[in-house]
């Protein structure tokens, strides 16, 4: 799909994405990873900012998102919440930044929609500190081999319909990547995965 189409359908979720962060305030698993952000903090795909919630008030924070909409909801959510933030409107794998400019690197429900996954992991692990952390909950395929042969049979379907990749494995996805796994785990039947991972620095 064409990256303006992409746009048009996440601009079109945006309100729906901003009602939805009343509700992910109890959500445990986000808690659990993103209340250990800290220092200079990037969001990438920060969609209506419902992690807002959950991180320490002395971030600085940049948000990224190449929906607009989402951008406007995601503004409201750092006033809402008081997460001092500047955001950038742009595509995130075509997004520059000076190697080592971040402590921290967020991604929720980003890897399921970029055309390479792989490359823009290795992006984080270029723009994030030596002693930075990369902190990644994700959603793919199911542990449950008859529930992820129906995500790869839908895959299609669900990506014409809002964007997102059902059939990745995401923990295959980060392997592949530069940066090392620290520790992870999966929930909802494994549909859910909490990865936190550091860089690796090649001399
Ligand atoms: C499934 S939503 C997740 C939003 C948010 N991170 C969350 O946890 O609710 C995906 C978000 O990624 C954004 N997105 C998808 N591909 C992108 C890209 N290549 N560059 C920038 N933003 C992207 C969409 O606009 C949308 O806001």
């Amino acid at each position: 799909m064409k990256k303006t189409q992409l746009i048009q359908k996440f601009n079109k979720q945006a309100a729906k994405y901003a009602k939805k962060r009343k509700k992910q305030e109890q959500n445990k698993w986000r808690k659990q990873i993103f209340q250990s952000a800290k220092g200079k903090t990037l969001e990438v795909a920060v969609g209506a900012g419902m992690n807002f919630a959950f991180y320490p008030k002395d971030i600085e924070y940049i948000g990224v998102d190449f929906s607009p909409q989402m951008i406007e909801q995601a503004k409201e959510a750092a006033k809402e919440y008081g997460i001092n933030a500047k955001f950038i409107i742009s595509d995130v794998e075509s997004l520059n930044f000076p190697e080592n400019s971040f402590d921290t690197i967020v991604s929720s429900g980003s890897l399921c929609s970029y055309e390479d996954p792989v490359h823009v992991l290795n992006l984080f692990n270029q723009w994030c500190k030596e002693d930075g952390r990369i902190l990644l909950m994700e959603h793919g395929l199911f542990s449950v081999p008859a529930l992820a042969w129906i995500q790869k049979k839908l895959d299609v379907f669900v990506v014409k319909a809002i964007g997102c990749h059902q059939n990745r494995d995401i923990l295959d996805i980060v392997k592949q990547s530069n940066l090392i796994i620290n520790k992870h785990e999966r929930a909802l039947l494994g549909y859910l995965y909490l990865i936190w991972a550091n860089p690796q620095k090649i001399q």
